[in-house]
């Protein structure tokens, strides 16, 4: 099998592109603002600091080593007991299935930026009016920009890792934290930045709530990528004389830093204008588009600016969540670049027609089971459960079933003293951790 090199850049950027994502810049604010500001930061940052960045080296190694695509990177790696191993690659493909919503969300964007350049809703309930209309009967508008965020991720991935992949995160990535910058420099001159600072930073420990806190553990993991592979298949493409530590450090800290940007940007201007910081989801589509409005003409140019830097982010995160299922495709099945990535986009396309009917009001009874409808279920069931119980697995094979030897001829060098302790991690912290908290997400304890 034969992989295309990422450039040294090439590959920062495209992993950062895979990290920085919906996650940071429309789920991290809208989960902060519910669970109530600085405790729930801080305990994402731990997170990060503690077990995000050992569960990405060793997903980093496990592509690094494989060299190929996930199920016969765990194949290759295990030397007794293939046959079972090979099944936790298939976890590994799993960001498929998270395209099911994020193509609709992005398709959403889409049509925000559309409303950006025109006039934007005034106040909150007409904001909350085209939300709600766009989500319970918008179907047409919705199907009509998932099919073009369908368009643009396919048309990428058939290009492959160097001529798609990679030249799509070197011109994206940039122009989205050079958007995100410039807000942030904007914001800070408001008068209300000051407060937003403290509403992120300024931990209120009576409101972190035993889910509060599991939904900041499974973000973190969430926002770095982990357990769908997606790591994983970047890494196969990595040049040999790479250091993984040091790339995971970049990742880490840009992903983190634009997730708190964009955090401190939305909440500014959500003070600065009155709007209300707790709205869920709708919190960039339903406050963020009346704070535009009130702006003016300034409003309309951050509102395009806000919502491409979002669709950016979506779009690079897109890629690499259907990457891994390419590679498969390509390797296992023997089949051309275009025949799997056009199947694949076939794939989420379908299923994510599925979602969008599951939230219309005509058609959500059928779609909709134990309370949730297809959209929440997918992604309930990709977020809190496929990917912790991954990160898992990722953790226990790096820590016991890899050779000791092999991992150390790589990391060894690449961490130092660090090195028993990222050890120790893999091994212990982080598979505890994780699996106490999938258990929490899925409601089967409480702490
Ligand atoms: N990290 C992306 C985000 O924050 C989502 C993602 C998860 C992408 C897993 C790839 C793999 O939106």
């Amino acid at each position: 099998m034969k992989i295309a090199h990422f450039s040294r850049w090439g590959f920062l950027m495209a992993a950062v592109g895979s990290a920085v994502g919906l996650g940071n810049i429309w789920k991290f604010p809208y989960i902060t603002g519910e669970y109530g500001g600085g405790a729930f930061v801080l305990v994402y940052l731990l997170t990060v600091v503690l077990v995000g960045f050992s569960v990405m080296i060793a997903e980093m190694l496990i592509g690094y080593l494989g060299r190929r695509d996930g199920v016969g990177a765990f194949e290759d790696l295990a030397p007794r007991h293939k046959e079972r191993w090979k099944y936790a690659g298939f976890m590994g493909l799993s960001g498929t299935l998270v395209m099911f919503y994020y193509s609709v969300v992005i398709g959403w964007i889409f049509y925000y930026i559309t409303l950006s350049f025109g006039t934007l809703p005034a106040t909150i309930p007409e904001a909350e009016g085209i939300y709600n209309h766009l989500m319970t009967q918008g179907i047409g508008v919705q199907i009509f920009f998932h099919t073009l965020s369908f368009m643009i991720v396919t048309a990428v991935l058939v290009r492959g890792i160097k001529g798609g992949i990679e030249r799509f995160n070197l011109i994206l990535m940039p122009a989205l934290m050079l958007i995100i910058a410039g807000m942030l420099v904007y914001v800070m001159n408001l008068e209300n930045f000051s407060k937003a600072l403290s509403y992120m930073f300024v931990p209120d420990w009576g409101r972190l709530t035993s889910e509060a806190f599991a939904v900041a553990v499974g973000h973190a993991f969430f926002t770095l990528s982990l357990g769908m592979g997606a790591i994983m298949i970047y890494s196969a493409s990595l040049e040999k004389s790479s250091n993984l530590v040091r790339a995971s450090i970049f990742v880490i800290i840009t992903d983190t830093l634009i997730a708190l940007a964009a955090g401190l940007v939305l909440f500014t201007l959500l003070f600065q204008y009155g709007a209300e910081p707790a709205k869920g989801p709708g919190l960039v589509f339903i406050s963020l588009p009346s704070v535009f409005h009130a702006m003016g003409l300034v409003g309309n140019v951050l509102a395009v600016l806000f919502f491409l830097a979002l669709a950016f982010a979506g779009l690079t995160s897109s890629v690499s969540l259907v990457e891994p299922m390419i590679q498969y495709l390509i390797d296992r099945w023997n089949m051309s670049r275009i025949k799997a990535a056009v199947s694949m986009g076939l794939f989420f396309y379908v299923f994510g027609i599925v979602a969008i009917f599951s939230l219309n009001t005509d058609t959500a009874s059928y779609l909709t089971w134990g309370g949730k409808n297809f959209f929440d279920w997918v992604d309930y069931m990709t977020s809190n459960v496929l990917l912790p119980l991954a990160g898992l697995i990722m953790a226990i094979f790096v820590g016991y079933v890899v050779e000791k030897e092999r991992v150390a001829s790589v990391l060894q060098e690449q961490m130092g003293w660090f090195y028993p302790i990222w050890r120790c991690s893999v091994r212990y912290i982080a598979p505890v951790a994780l699996f106490v908290v999938m258990l929490n997400l899925m409601g089967l304890i409480e702490f």
